[in-house]
């Protein structure tokens, strides 16, 4: 039951003590599930907003997106998982690639001597953004971020890892199958893929982001000739992306077919 206010307050002036912290403490869960309504719907609908700007202009909606700060998806620090795979020492050393990069709080987090880590988008906005927010980083001389289409892109070095955060999810499925070529193309032999898989949710409607699964990972990266070493629930996900979110390490068969 939710009680108004005004309502609660007439019954605490005629309740005994222990009844009144019952209550306060009711009122008080009452006012945060308020709260918390308010901000998820805040989010949809600027989600809505976003999707509307990206449903008129695809090509060049992004950066629209960016310049409007239309970004319902940017957690304003880096996903708790990259922290807890640097300070565990689960992360390959090497040159890493971030697609889709945004502001880049995940570059800047992997980012270490050991590690050249560089940011990609397609958006001017964002990559300024990223270079803004960066810039008075110890770790920025370990990064850099370029503005680039991920698919048309040829890199002179290939890369040791590739990380992909919400970037699978927001490019047209169409585009999924030429996501997992190019993904091909820019790993070494023996590098590593790692897919943040999110929204995972059979409900979802539309996009971007559209709904993900393992499955659609996985119908785009067994041809190529890759294998899922760990696929597991993120547990570090944020709390509203808790149950909708997972991780994927994929590498590739090394194994040549024999003739
Ligand atoms: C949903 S955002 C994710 C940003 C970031 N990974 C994060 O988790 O905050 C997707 C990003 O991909 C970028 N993007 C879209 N298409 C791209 C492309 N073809 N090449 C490079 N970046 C692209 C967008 O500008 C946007 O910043």
């Amino acid at each position: 039951m939710i009680l108004g206010a005004g309502k609660f307050c007439s019954i605490l002036s005629r309740a005994p003590l222990q009844t009144h912290r019952a209550l306060t403490l009711k009122l008080r869960m009452n006012q945060n599930s308020t709260q918390h309504n308010a901000s998820k719907f805040n989010h949809q609908s600027r989600v809505h907003e976003f999707q509307k700007v990206m449903g008129t202009d695809h090509s060049g909606g992004w950066d629209i997106c960016w310049e409007q700060g239309l970004t319902p998806w940017d957690l304003g620090q880096p996903t708790p998982l990259i922290g807890h795979l640097c300070a565990t020492g689960a992360l390959p050393n090497g040159r890493v690639l971030v697609p889709g990069c945004g502001s880049g709080y995940d570059v800047v987090q992997m980012a270490c001597a050991e590690r050249y880590v560089v940011g990609l988008d397609i958006s001017d906005k964002a990559i300024q953004k990223a270079i803004e927010l960066s810039s008075s980083s110890p770790n920025m001389r370990h990064c850099t971020f370029l503005k680039e289409d991920f698919f048309s892109w040829r890199p002179k070095e290939l890369f040791d890892l590739i990380f992909d955060y919400t970037f699978f999810c927001a490019i047209e499925p169409v585009m999924r199958q030429a996501w997992g070529q190019q993904i091909q193309r820019l790993l070494k032999p023996n590098g590593e893929l790692i897919t943040l898989m999110f929204p995972i949710d059979d409900d979802h409607i539309g996009g971007p982001p559209y709904k993900v699964s393992v499955s659609d990972y996985e119908d785009v990266l067994h041809p190529l000739g890759f294998k899922a070493v760990l696929i597991n629930d993120n547990e570090l996900a944020v709390p509203p992306r808790k149950g909708r979110e997972m991780i994927g390490r994929w590498k590739r068969s090394l194994a040549q077919p024999s003739l």
